[in-house]
């Protein structure tokens, strides 16, 4: 038995153990077939609102074939079930009994690869599994519970080799890769300050018994099984990855550059309460009216840079207000603040006086290469297109057995914001130091995102 198998079985070994599934079986799952030429065989665990977008958009790849899905939810296997079909694919087989079934799936199946798009609970232990059994993993996004589980999913990386992506979309959606392209071109001049956030209403989302009434927890609709209880239980940047992923990509993070300290503060929590108190369905007796939620309705974050770049994200879902991740990327020549509802642009000697330019214009000019050639086909993907270019990212990844675009690294350091915020702000805004996942490895990692096909 050589190292890797012997690792591998004892680590699968140790895992089963926690979880109480069946260990899976001795057999190498690392395929022999070429993965450019043939199909790659892909299993989706968790087919809920997200996965089902995955699974919608990944078979449309004329090289995946997918083999197996797991939910625990008969009715998310069920729509899992017909986009599969509507693709003209062999029914899947069905892992569904308990929610650590994907152990059956891993030892049962022989898989190229798995998308987990379950809730944020789950995420970690079965990427380790995936790991272990030599699947190359696609996850969700989300915030980690604590600093240790970031550092056991590098750890699983380094000793089995098998890769991990972080499936972050808002680093390919169209205007974030044109002002990569900018920074690129040097037009902002260096950098020394970046915004960004996640500021989205989701008081529907928290409270939804799928008509219109509040209801959190068992028997609530979609994420308000889930998703509620972190706004109960934990007073922390609960969300930071869609603001601070495609800042990671601008600042080369992880690669010639890195994140070293987060301090966060929170505001009341008042909205939630607020929220239901004057719902139709609500009144100031609900027992969601007087409940004392953790989460700060809004929670800010100061992080620090080793180039010596600060950067600023805001949490925001409790309170009424539009969509915004609120970008803003600023350097000695000048800066750009944009999102969909704002564009701007201002470079000195470029820009007349202190006036903004039309960031249209900018964003124009500099499209990325990959949104010239794909834009149209990625056009009905979902989120505005950038859905196509993470999920084509991930798939030539791995049919190319290539380390993926935004690694393992990568996603430790964007998850761990969350549980050292929560210890930043139950520390009085103290600031905390960020893990160098790299190991030192981030002083000649070269940037590759958005510079080559994927
Ligand atoms: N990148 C994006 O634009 C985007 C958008 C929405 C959601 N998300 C992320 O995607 C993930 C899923 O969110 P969602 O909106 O699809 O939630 P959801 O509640 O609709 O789906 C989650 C699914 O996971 C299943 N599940 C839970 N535990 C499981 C287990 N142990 N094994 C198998 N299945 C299990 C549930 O039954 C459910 O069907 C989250 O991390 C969320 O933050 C990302």
């Amino acid at each position: 038995m050589d190292r890797k198998t012997f690792m591998k079985q004892s680590s699968l070994a140790g895992l089963a153990g926690i979880v109480g599934g069946k260990i899976p079986s001795n057999e190498p799952k690392k395929s022999s077939h070429s993965m450019l030429n043939d199909h790659i065989r892909i299993g989706f665990i968790g087919t809920g609102l997200r996965g089902r977008n995955h699974v919608n958009n990944i078979l449309d790849h004329p090289k995946v074939q997918c083999v197996a899905i797991c939910d625990i939810d008969p009715d998310a296997i069920e729509r899992a079930q017909q986009i599969i079909e509507s693709k003209g694919q062999k029914k899947p087989t069905v892992y569904q009994e308990h929610e650590q079934s994907y152990l059956d799936m891993l030892n049962d199946e022989k898989l190229d690869a798995v998308v987990i798009a379950t809730n944020w609970r789950w995420h970690t232990p079965i990427s380790l599994a995936a790991m272990e059994a030599g699947v190359y993993v696609g996850v969700e996004v989300s915030g980690a519970f604590s600093v240790d589980e970031c550092w056991e999913l590098v750890r699983c990386h380094e000793r089995t080799g098998t890769h991990l992506m972080f499936l972050e979309n808002v680093n390919y959606r169209r205007d974030v890769m044109a002002v990569l392209n900018m920074v690129k071109d040097n037009v902002f001049g260096e950098l020394v300050h970046y915004r960004g956030g996640y500021q989205h209403d989701l008081r529907t989302v928290k409270f939804n018994d799928g008509s219109g009434g509040l209801l959190y927890g068992e028997g609530a609709y979609g994420e308000a099984r889930w998703r509620t209880a972190h706004s109960l239980h934990r007073n922390a940047e609960l969300y930071p990855t869609h603001g601070l992923g495609p800042i990671g990509a601008w600042m080369d993070m992880n690669r010639g550059n890195r994140i070293t300290s987060v301090a966060s503060h929170a505001t009341k929590a008042r909205s939630l309460k607020h929220f239901a108190k004057n719902h139709p369905t609500g009144g100031p007796n609900h027992p969601y009216a007087t409940t004392e939620w953790a989460l700060g309705d809004i929670v800010t974050s100061t992080l620090t840079t080793a180039r010596g770049e600060t950067i600023i994200l805001t949490h925001d879902t409790n309170l009424p207000r539009p969509y915004s991740l609120g970008f803003r990327i600023q350097g000695v020549q000048g800066l750009a603040e944009f999102d969909y509802h704002t564009q701007r642009v201002h470079i000195e000697g470029i820009s007349e006086g202190h006036r903004w330019d039309a960031g249209s214009e900018w964003f124009a000019k500099y499209d990325h290469p990959l949104w010239k050639e794909f834009g149209e086909e990625a056009a009905n993907s979902g989120h505005g297109g950038m859905d196509f270019f993470l999920d084509r990212a991930f798939i030539e990844g791995v049919r190319r057995e290539q380390a993926p675009v935004i690694d393992v690294y990568d996603g430790a350091t964007l998850r761990v914001i969350t549980p050292l915020s929560e210890r930043s702000i139950a520390e009085g805004g103290h600031p905390q130091e960020v893990p160098d996942f790299t190991q030192g490895a981030w002083m000649h990692r070269k940037p590759i995102f958005g510079i080559g096909d994927l």
